[in-house]
């Protein structure tokens, strides 16, 4: 079992049944009504795994969720909110966030401006919530087409990495995930860059040996967040292919949603060309990173209007300052920086170079 922790919040990866989880349930939250939020997949595939595993689970409500982003939305919220009323949750109890990031952002959310805030679990069940969105603290919904423009910064009490889960995660959230992967290794860790690229990334998936992939990349997620927790610098560097990632993702809910993981793969694409253009990265360095992602993530083709409304989403990024468009660029693989201020142009530019390479291959 591997134990990390970023402030008070404790990170268990390995099986969930030999983890502190039911130590937690019994000591702490002995007392607590215990909420379950789960989405459809995570009730059919999950739910019942944790509650044989953990019979002190039989009493729980399980709450469900209407599954995907399009439902990470205030609407749902509203719901929960006066259901969690209904059952009569006061603030010792408890809510557990059993599902991918749409699960853990929202049930964070939810639980956290609920009776100024619920403690809440996390266990993630895709690989990009085990990576990524169930740790850090940043719990969060969209706004219409803008992504996680409402949110709160909060740490769960403690978040449960069991890679079992993940058997029944369909191939293609493993692939968008595994994007986030891809991300903290270009940002942070130069040597597991050199081992990863040269690895078929479709028989790595499928060969479920990635625990220490998994461990890896929450290792550095864990010490950004600890550097910094708040974002208020150096954490940006999360963000790396998410400026141009999150437009297009925020486009593509408007007709059809695309994986987060897969629209961040894309964006990770034009921001490694901005960086090169930037002569933060060599052209070599520019092909690694492009050949890699495209093998693995198809197109999102974009046309001229397309593209300009990717150009407007761009403008409302939470990440900008005023009205510029701020990005975190690659200065060197396994480094980075933040707040680098980027123009339309450029912008439109890296879309086209993104074209471009999905025309040639
Ligand atoms: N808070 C953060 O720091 C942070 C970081 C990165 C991403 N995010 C957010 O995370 C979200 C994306 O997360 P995601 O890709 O996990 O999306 P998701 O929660 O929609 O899960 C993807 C799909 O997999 C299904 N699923 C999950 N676990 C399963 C399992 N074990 N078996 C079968 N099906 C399963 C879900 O039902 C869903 O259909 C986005 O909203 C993104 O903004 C948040």
């Amino acid at each position: 079992m591997k134990q990390l922790e970023i402030g008070t919040c404790k990170i268990e990866i390995g099986s969930i049944v030999s983890s502190s989880f039911e130590q937690l349930l019994t000591e702490k939250y002995a007392h607590a009504r215990k909420i379950i939020l789960v989405d459809e997949n995570t009730h059919d595939q999950c739910l019942e795994y944790l509650i044989t595993s953990f019979p002190v689970l039989e009493e729980a409500e399980v709450m469900l969720l209407p599954v995907g982003e399009e439902n990470k939305v205030m609407e749902v919220c509203f719901q929960v909110w006066e259901a969690l009323s209904e059952y009569g949750m006061v603030r010792s109890d408890v809510v557990i966030n059993l599902g991918g990031g749409v699960v853990t952002d929202m049930g964070g959310f939810i639980a956290s401006v609920f009776k100024r805030g619920l403690d809440f679990i996390n266990v993630p069940t895709s690989l990009l919530g085990m990576v990524d969105a169930a740790i850090g603290g940043k719990n969060g919904i969209d706004l219409g087409s803008y992504k996680n423009q409402l949110g709160v910064f909060q740490h769960p009490v403690a978040v449960y990495i069991d890679p079992g889960f993940l058997q029944t995660l369909p191939t293609e959230e493993l692939v968008s995930g595994y994007a986030e992967m891809i991300k903290h290794t270009l940002i942070a860790d130069k040597e597991q860059w050199k081992l990863l690229h040269q690895l078929d990334p479709i028989k790595l998936l499928n060969s479920k040996h990635y625990e220490t992939l998994i461990v890896r990349s929450v290792e550095i997620k864990t010490t950004v967040v600890n550097a910094d927790p708040k974002e208020a610098g150096m954490r940006k560097i999360l963000n790396f292919g998410h400026t141009i990632g999150h437009a297009i993702e925020g486009f593509c809910l408007q007709t059809e949603p695309v994986a987060h993981g897969h629209a961040v793969a894309l964006g990770m694409i034009a921001e490694s060309y901005i960086s090169f253009k930037r002569e933060g990265i060599s052209q070599r360095e520019l092909l690694e990173i492009t050949n890699y992602l495209t093998q693995i993530y198809p197109h999102i083709p974009l046309d001229e209007s397309d593209k300009n409304d990717v150009l407007e989403l761009l403008k409302h990024d939470k990440k900008n300052e005023r009205d510029t468009v701020m990005c975190v660029l690659l200065d060197g693989i396994g480094n980075c920086v933040y707040n680098q201020a980027i123009t339309e142009k450029e912008a439109y530019e890296a879309l086209l170079y993104v074209d471009s390479v999905y025309t040639l291959n």
